[in-house]
């Protein structure tokens, strides 16, 4: 099993790039910037990596980037996880992105951009890897922040896939970001929201109703609304659903109480994803390991999720064909 998922084609729609940053690049940039660490050892950056949940969580996300400062920082942030996953049998990632949390800190967007999108183009030319890019609001800052940002990226707007909605969910709920989502439209993007990680099922039907999303991050609360459940299956509403991440967050207790195989049995469009590989105990990899284990899923099973997240992943239709093919070659 163990040699069948690391050649299965993987597909990872659910990814910050900021949460692929290894407590030893953090320290190496660390070390380029002269930015003192609130660790002395890597050993000890890893042990605080101890949550209880998602705020506990976002916490040391956004003091851990507070290392990346310019535009070699957000190459190497992204080249580190790119060639890493490519390692783990990883061929396309729909990589999340944080601009706020970086302009917060004064640096300007074309840094992030343009170390984002120089890594991007090198994987894509070299590593037999794509690369789909979502430019992610902050839910906890206000909505006309989004928005100017949204507009502020217009230089970039061609190599974006879709806009996203993360950090803190409960009480910054999807309608908050209505505006925001409709000008996206307008503009063409896709349009993704996590939803229903921490916070309740009325959240997912919100981002459906109101942002028009495709896709939901994570959704795992979903069961808790039987018709919702029945509309996500009719729709094909793609989860994206990160086991490990919710392990780590306390959203389960333990992988075995993951509502992964329900999900599935109930018809779902399930993926698998990483979300913050660096905090949460791995990457595509260990996230399949670990639900082998918990779940003793078969082969047909991981063909199944990967080929979910390749019929939705935002690449070209060509390269769509492409993993399809692979997958069934395998
Ligand atoms: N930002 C990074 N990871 C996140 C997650 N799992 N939920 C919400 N915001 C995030
Ligand atoms: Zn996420």
């Amino acid at each position: 099993m163990h040699n069948f998922l690391q050649q299965l084609p993987k597909v990872e729609l659910h990814l910050h790039i900021e949460g692929s940053l290894e407590p030893e690049l953090m320290f190496t940039l660390a070390q380029r910037n002269g930015i003192k660490l609130p660790y002395s050892t890597v050993q000890e950056a890893k042990d605080a990596y101890q949550f209880s949940n998602l705020q506990g969580f976002l916490n040391l996300y956004f003091q851990g980037m507070s290392v990346l400062r310019n535009e070699d920082d957000f190459y190497d942030l992204a080249m580190d996880y790119f060639k890493r996953a490519r390692g783990e049998g990883v061929v396309h990632i729909d990589m999340h992105f944080d601009p706020q949390a970086h302009l917060q800190r004064g640096l300007p967007l074309e840094e992030v951009m343009s170390g984002l999108l120089r890594a991007k183009q090198e994987a894509e030319e070299t590593l037999d890897l794509s690369i789909g890019m979502i430019m992610a609001f902050l839910r906890d800052r206000p909505a006309d922040e989004a928005l100017h940002v949204l507009e502020q990226a217009a230089p970039y707007w061609k190599m974006i896939d879709a806009v996203g909605l993360d950090s803190a969910e409960i009480d910054n709920p999807p309608i908050k970001f209505v505006d925001v989502y409709q000008r996206a439209k307008e503009l063409g993007f896709m349009r993704v929201a996590h939803a229903g990680e921490e916070g309740s099922a009325s959240y997912i039907q919100e981002a459906l109703d109101q942002l028009e999303v495709t896709r939901i991050d994570h959704g795992v609360r979903c069961l808790e609304n039987t018709a919702l459940v029945e509309r996500l299956c009719r729709e094909q509403v793609v989860l994206t659903v990160c086991p490990l991440s919710n392990v780590s967050l306390n959203v389960v207790e333990n992988l075995r109480d993951h509502p992964l195989p329900q999900l599935l049995a109930e018809g779902l469009k399930v993926t698998i994803s990483s979300d913050d590989p660096a905090y949460f105990g791995g990457g595509m990899l260990a996230n399949h390991f670990a639900c082998a284990e918990a779940f003793g899923w078969g082969e047909a099973v991981f063909r199944q999720l990967t080929r979910n997240a390749i019929e939705e992943a935002f690449v070209t239709e060509e390269r769509r064909i492409d993993l399809l093919a692979r997958l069934d070659a395998l």
